[in-house]
């Protein structure tokens, strides 16, 4: 029987937080750890398609499989990346939430499109980059996903939006959307070791959240934001430097936390 794919959404309602940035390169690391992963892009804004140095392309993205009940699997492109696949973004995807309100199921409908996939054989994990709200689009992955990675900016005040996040996803669970949607972990971002802010954020949130929380953190560094801008991930960009080193180490850590490895 082909392996079925681990579809992981990685979600926040809260804007720049690392959502792309962490889809990307952690696809990418699964990708040179032998992982088949595909990325879906779900989110108008298109980031993680530029990111990863691709346009958008009109009826590419997942739009059409929602609006028309066209074929999803022959979207998804082969990446310059060995087993990495992408569904990207178009500009129409900003429909996409409203598409979905006009459905009668509307919570399922990435499921329905997304279980042949996860279920094809060709791909070991699916990884959602959510746009920054909890509308359709987000609930819709959250319901379609076996498990969720939470970005969180180290800064004062992350554990509010936090919180909202986790009782979104838990109230997806107990109503019976998604029963077995289970949290893969909290991960911190842009972690900058010389404040006391950081440190601070980063106490009270293991504190609070004790093994929930990924033990690989992301640092802040100025490679890591320039990498989208020349379309590239951080292994192409800044193969040797330490955010290059962290998302290899969350790339083994989700894989193993997930056994996504044969
Ligand atoms: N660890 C980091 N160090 C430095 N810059 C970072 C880091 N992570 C992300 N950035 C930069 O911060 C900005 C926001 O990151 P990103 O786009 O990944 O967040 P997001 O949560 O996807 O945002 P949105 O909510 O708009 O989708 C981007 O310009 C990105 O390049
Ligand atoms: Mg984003």
């Amino acid at each position: 029987m082909p392996s079925q794919a681990t579809i992981i959404s990685i979600a926040n309602q809260k804007g720049g937080v690392g959502k792309t940035t962490t889809a990307v390169n952690l696809a990418a690391a699964l990708a040179a750890a032998r992982v088949p992963t595909l990325l879906i892009d779900l989110d108008p804004q298109g980031n993680a398609t530029s990111a990863l140095g691709y346009e958008k392309k009109e009826g590419g993205s997942i739009l059409g499989a929602v609006r028309d009940a066209e074929d999803l699997a022959g979207k998804a492109i082969a990446t310059r990346i060995a087993n990495l696949s992408l569904i990207g973004a178009e500009t129409d995807l900003a429909s996409l939430e409203v598409e979905l309100q006009r459905k009668e199921n509307y919570l399922h409908q990435f499921k329905k499109h997304f279980a042949p996939l996860a279920q094809g054989g060709k791909y070991r994990a699916i990884l959602l980059d959510c746009p920054p709200s909890l509308g359709l689009i987000s609930m819709n992955a959250l319901a379609a996903s076996n498990t969720y990675i939470v970005t969180m900016q180290c800064e004062y005040l992350a554990m509010e939006g936090l919180g909202q996040i986790l009782k979104v996803a838990g109230s997806l669970k107990d109503a019976g959307a998604n029963p077995d949607l289970e949290l893969a972990g909290i991960l911190l971002t842009m972690y900058d070791a010389r404040t006391n802010l950081s440190r601070q954020v980063e106490d009270e949130v293991r504190k609070h959240l004790a093994g929930k929380v990924f033990k690989t953190t992301i640092p802040r560094t100025v490679r890591l934001a320039e990498a989208p801008s020349f379309g590239r991930t951080i292994f192409e960009y800044d193969p040797f430097g330490p955010a290059a080193a962290a998302y290899k180490a969350l790339g083994k850590e989700v894989a193993k936390a997930l056994g996504l490895k044969e």
